[in-house]
């Protein structure tokens, strides 16, 4: 059985970010939200992986690199422009052969793994296995119709009358029969080869599709919501450690990781939380639910539920909550007078001023 991690796209959801980066590096916890797949796919036993990469391709090679500290076996498969995750599939096809496969959407977070899920498909082999989990919103997702007996009867992209509230969530499993099934589908009205489609294909072919409901917890991170959402749960399981220099008029309150080389003086961390290595932090009040990436510097700020990049620098800001804050991004107060906003602000920076 091999894999198939999906990491190339467009990312408008999670702009400025991807506009520089690739949304599947966003550290989630300090580490790519990636790696999190990667080694879901190591520890259910499969080996081959082919990572689609689209124009982010040299950040996402030199992030993996050819796999093995995941103990896997990476080929990159170029996608030139992201037409749909069912035309990942059509250019995997020289890859994957006529083997079984785990497709996995790179920005897509699971709790809990997927070695259950992949073992229960080696045993069955139908022609397709699909995730579904429950969902509060399904008009924002590719949502299944069930019949009785829990058969996959149809499948809707982001329906605007959801016949249930099921969501697919990003993992798939298929054997060979679905690459047929990619190349018999024309692109949806927004240009892309819809997994649905092919699916949807299958299901009228009379293929044999099955569906797992997940209750676990799973998100897509596509935006920035969700992001944060991810950060705040993988944080939830966090182990209290110190490599770094904590003074004596710090107060370090629940599990907060201290990083390699980080500095903190004169400050309040409230876990959970990750504070990065070499990063600074003095006079500052750093709330739950926040990581903190390398390199970075807090001064005189309060820091709430949010994700910090590397080398970002924040001074004598207060308060900040719900944030995304790029890499070495600098955030810092405007003097007083004249009393003004003063913005630097990347294509599609979205900024909320309380004043
Ligand atoms: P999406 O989040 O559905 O698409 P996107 O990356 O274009 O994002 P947005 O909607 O914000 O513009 O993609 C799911 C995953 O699959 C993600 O990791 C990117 C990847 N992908 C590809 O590799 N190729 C593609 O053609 C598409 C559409 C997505």
């Amino acid at each position: 059985m091999k894999a198939l991690v999906l990491s190339g796209g467009a990312g408008t959801r999670l702009r400025p970010i991807t506009h520089t980066s690739a949304k599947q590096l966003v550290p989630v916890a300090n580490k790519p939200v990636l790696f999190y797949g990667l080694e879901a796919i190591a520890d259910a036993g499969i080996t081959e992986v082919g990572v689609i990469v689209g124009d982010t391709e040299g950040e996402i090679r030199e992030a993996v690199g050819d796999g093995s500290r995941f103990g896997l076996d990476v080929t990159y498969l170029r996608q030139d422009a992201p037409l749909g995750l069912a035309h990942a599939v059509l250019i995997a096809r020289e890859f994957l052969g006529d083997d079984d496969f785990v497709m996995y959407l790179g920005d897509n977070f699971i709790v809990g793994g997927i070695t259950t899920l992949v073992d229960g498909f080696r045993e069955d082999r139908p022609d397709a296995q699909i995730l579904l989990t429950k969902v509060p919103n399904p008009t924002s997702f590719g949502v299944a119709e069930l019949d009785v007996n829990g058969m996959v009867v149809a499948l809707e992209e982001k329906p605007a009358e959801p016949k249930s509230d099921l969501a697919l969530v990003g993992v798939y499993l298929f054997t060979a029969a679905i690459h047929e099934a990619v190349r018999s589908i024309t692109p949806s009205w927004r240009g892309e080869l819809e997994i649905t489609h092919a699916i949807q294909w299958l299901i009228d072919q009379s293929h044999d599709v099955r569906s797992t409901t997940i209750s676990g917890y799973w998100k897509d991170t596509g935006n920035v919501t969700d992001m944060l959402e991810v950060n705040r749960s993988v944080l939830e399981t966090i182990e209290a450690c110190c490599e770094g220099t904590v003074d004596e008029h710090t107060e370090i309150i629940g599990r907060v990781r201290i990083e390699k080389g980080a500095q903190i003086t004169g400050s309040r961390i409230v876990g959970p939380a990750i504070i990065g290595a070499s990063t600074v932090i003095s006079d500052s009040y750093i709330g739950p639910s926040t990581s903190v990436s390398e390199g970075c510097r807090i001064q005189d700020c309060e820091v709430e539920y949010s994700i910090v990049l590397r080398g970002a620098s924040l001074a004598g800001v207060r308060r900040v909550e719900a944030s995304l804050i790029g890499r070495d991004v600098e955030v810092t107060p405007a003097p007083r007078n004249p009393s003004a906003h003063r913005l630097v602000l990347g294509d599609h920076s979205k900024v909320q001023i309380s004043s």
